[in-house]
């Protein structure tokens, strides 16, 4: 019985857009045991065993379509555009380009086969003020990166009657080699010796990847649909904070990393503290995602971490 319901749930197609990056990466990883799964990337032709890599660049529309029809997914997982602050206030065209216009582009031309629709969104589509946000405050973002997701989660939730937005706090854990994420960056600054300046002013929830990529999977299980739910960790801190106790953790030298200034003003180091945690009880709940401390999701990483050369 086992054998044929693995055969079943094989034959169920998912398409990662965005699955050369650190986010698509992991979830082809996950779920290509027992899905389809095709992924598609920009510029970095990652090889990931048993996943069909399919080229893909968001503003040709008319491949779009091609590649839809040619995954015919059941899910479409939206997991493009970088999710770097300061690259998306330099970069707003491209930014609403990926966020807003390409999750627009792929909900258009999948709208036929009526895909299970999961949106990654994150937690500047809230204002910062007071944090702690659950998935039914009203969103009120400040930063490029913020209005391009919001643009994408209104035209998702619009057009589709099969989405699910998942927005999640920044996730900690290890890159693919070809988009490196904040622990690659601190881990192989620090392996050099080198010095590395991290914003000290915005207070996060960080996740570890492994369970935003589980709730992803339960979402696609449980066949949530028109819903929202939040992600991130237990521990509240700045990215600066994060990056001391890494180091701290992984026995580097932790005078190596230095708060940096307003990511946006040439002013001040010592500004408001700005709040952008998210609230996951709800997917703690309903999805029995487990909740962890930093220090449990370090505990984790430890396994996988590569040692400093
Ligand atoms: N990382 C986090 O902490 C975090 C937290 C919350 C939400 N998210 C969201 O998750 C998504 C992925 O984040 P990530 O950290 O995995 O980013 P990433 O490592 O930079 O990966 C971005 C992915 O998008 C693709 N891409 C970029 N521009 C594209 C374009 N014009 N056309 C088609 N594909 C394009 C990239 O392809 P190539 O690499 O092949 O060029 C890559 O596959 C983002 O939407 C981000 O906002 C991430």
């Amino acid at each position: 019985m086992k054998a044929s319901g693995e055969a079943l749930a094989k034959s169920k197609a998912v398409l990662i857009i965005g699955g050369s990056g650190f986010v698509g990466t992991h979830l082809a990883l996950r779920l290509r045991d027992n899905y389809k799964v095709f992924a598609t990337y920009n510029h970095n032709r990652v090889q990931i065993r048993g996943v069909t890599l399919i080229p893909l660049a968001l503003h040709n529309r008319d491949w779009a379509k091609r590649v839809v029809y040619l995954a015919r997914p059941e899910v479409i997982i939206y997991v493009a555009g970088s999710n770097s602050v300061e690259w998306s206030e330099a970069n707003s065209r491209e930014v609403e380009h990926i966020h807003t216009g390409g999750a627009a582009t792929i909900s258009n031309v999948s709208d036929i086969l009526q895909p299970h629709f999961i949106y990654l969104s994150n937690s500047y589509i809230f204002d910062g003020v007071r944090g702690n946000y659950h998935e039914n405050d009203i969103v009120l973002p400040t930063t490029t990166l913020g209005k391009g997701k919001l643009g994408g989660e209104n035209f998702i939730r619009s057009k589709s009657l099969t989405y699910a937005i998942i927005r999640s706090s920044p996730l900690i854990g290890r890159g693919n080699g070809y988009n490196p994420s904040l622990l690659d960056r601190l881990r192989i600054a620090l392996s050099r010796g080198e010095r590395i300046d991290l914003p000290n002013e915005e207070l996060h929830n960080f996740g570890l990847i492994d369970g935003l990529v589980e709730l992803v999977v339960r979402v696609i299980e449980s066949g949530s649909r028109k819903k929202t739910y939040h992600y991130g960790g237990l521990t509240k801190m700045t990215h600066y904070e994060l990056g001391v106790a890494f180091a701290e953790r992984f026995g580097f030298n932790s005078k190596l990393i230095v708060p940096a200034r307003n990511r946006f003003s040439s002013t001040a180091i010592e500004t408001a503290v700005q709040d952008y945690s998210l609230n996951f009880s709800q997917a703690v709940e309903s999805l029995k995602i487990e909740p962890l401390f930093l220090e449990q999701s370090f505990d984790l990483l430890d396994k996988n971490l590569v040692p400093s050369p």
